[in-house]
């Protein structure tokens, strides 16, 4: 999607480095980053200058790429695979990534390996640029009615950031959104602010901005009224990890925007591609919810008056605090999955009937 009228993708490998988009210092600093390791890489993942499910997906699959690069070994390419994994415990689009790699490099030898490496990073890659651009067709249908219905914008509300900056491109959420823009239909996204990194006013407004799309920031706290004075059409928000009997796990506030959906008859869709589906748990107390470190809500960070980016206290040092990364909305709440093969039921035979 666009930067400044630019064409870009999140991640991108040339010359033996894997170029990201620093996410930490957008929206107020566009800064492109060389990874030279897969150290760089798991850093990178750690303090979220790549974030979002499938895009830390494929940053760990050029990590493996880069280990190869390294020290092409296979006990240092099992460490840097051990080490990616547990970079970030919640989305499983990290796992899904190296197991598919290590799956490819296990027994093959010295000479081919960074070839296949290469090739399976970038079949990555590729293949989640097509899903989410498929994930915003079958999205858009669901769009396409509610306008036909309204005869005036559709209001769409987003918690966090499940935009093409969480992807490679399109995003998951958004990609419905942009291919709704794209075809003319009016509309307007209410933007959760996303306490306490601020993805979705820092990211998402930020990308839709880009792209021209009119959208608004809310408190997080904001969506229960704004569904109650009927302003949100529908909400559709991304997935680290949905189970296969259709629980969702995401940013944490998801749970809260879906039961207040819910008690106002809006419709509440969750937008992920099949790498997303973690077909081996069933039970949504075994996903690892993630705790960050808390300063990310004792400070804030914003840019002062000689554009720098600065961080500030902002309650007092001797309160105790909890970061919770994510939650769970479980499946009764959710009105269907949009997946890069259709819409479907969030329920164990929604799911098996797309993807058999
Ligand atoms: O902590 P983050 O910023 O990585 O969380 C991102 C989300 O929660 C997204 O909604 C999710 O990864 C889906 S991205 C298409």
């Amino acid at each position: 999607m666009k930067v400044n009228g630019k064409n870009f993708k999140t991640i991108w490998f040339e010359n033996d480095k894997v170029k990201i988009i620093d996410q930490t210092k957008l929206p107020h600093h566009f800064v492109i980053k060389d990874l030279f390791s897969v150290k760089d890489s798991i850093k990178a993942i750690k303090t979220m200058e790549v974030r979002g499910a499938p895009l830390i997906g494929a940053t760990a699959a050029y990590g493996l790429v880069l280990a190869i690069i390294e020290n092409n070994d296979l006990s240092f390419l099992k460490k840097a695979s051990d080490d990616l994994i547990a970079s970030r415990p919640t989305a499983i689009n990290l796992k899904w990534a190296v197991d598919r790699m290590m799956k490819k490099l296990i027994g093959v030898n010295n000479q081919d390996i960074l070839k296949i490496a290469l090739k399976e990073a970038k079949d990555i890659v590729d293949e989640d640029i097509e899903f989410c651009k498929k994930i915003g067709l079958n999205g858009l249908k669901i769009i396409e009615e509610i306008a036909e219905k309204k005869e005036d914008t559709v209001n769409i509300l987003t918690h966090c950031n499940a935009g093409w900056l969480a992807t490679i491109d399109w995003g998951t959420a958004t990609s419905p959104i942009y291919h709704a823009h794209q075809k003319g239909i009016k509309l307007h996204v209410w933007v959760d602010e996303t306490r306490p990194r601020n993805q979705g006013a820092n990211l998402t407004s930020y990308e839709l901005n880009e792209e021209g799309i009119s959208n608004t920031v809310i408190t997080d706290n904001a969506g229960g009224i704004l569904m109650q004075r009927g302003q949100v059409d529908m909400c559709i928000v991304g997935t680290d990890r949905t189970l296969s009997n259709g629980d969702v796990c995401n940013k944490v506030g998801t749970y809260l925007k879906a039961l207040a959906a819910k008690d106002n008859n809006v419709p509440f869709y969750v937008a992920l591609p099949s790498s997303t589906i973690d077909w081996n748990i069933n039970d949504h107390k075994k996903i690892p919810i993630e705790e960050r470190n808390s300063e990310e809500l004792s400070h804030v960070e914003g840019i002062d008056e000689n554009n720098e980016i600065k961080k500030v206290r902002i309650y007092p040092q001797k309160s105790k605090s909890l970061n919770l990364a994510f939650d769970i909305t479980p499946a009764k709440l959710v009105s269907g999955l949009i997946t890069e093969k259709g819409v479907c039921e969030a329920s164990k035979k929604g799911l098996k009937e797309l993807f058999k």
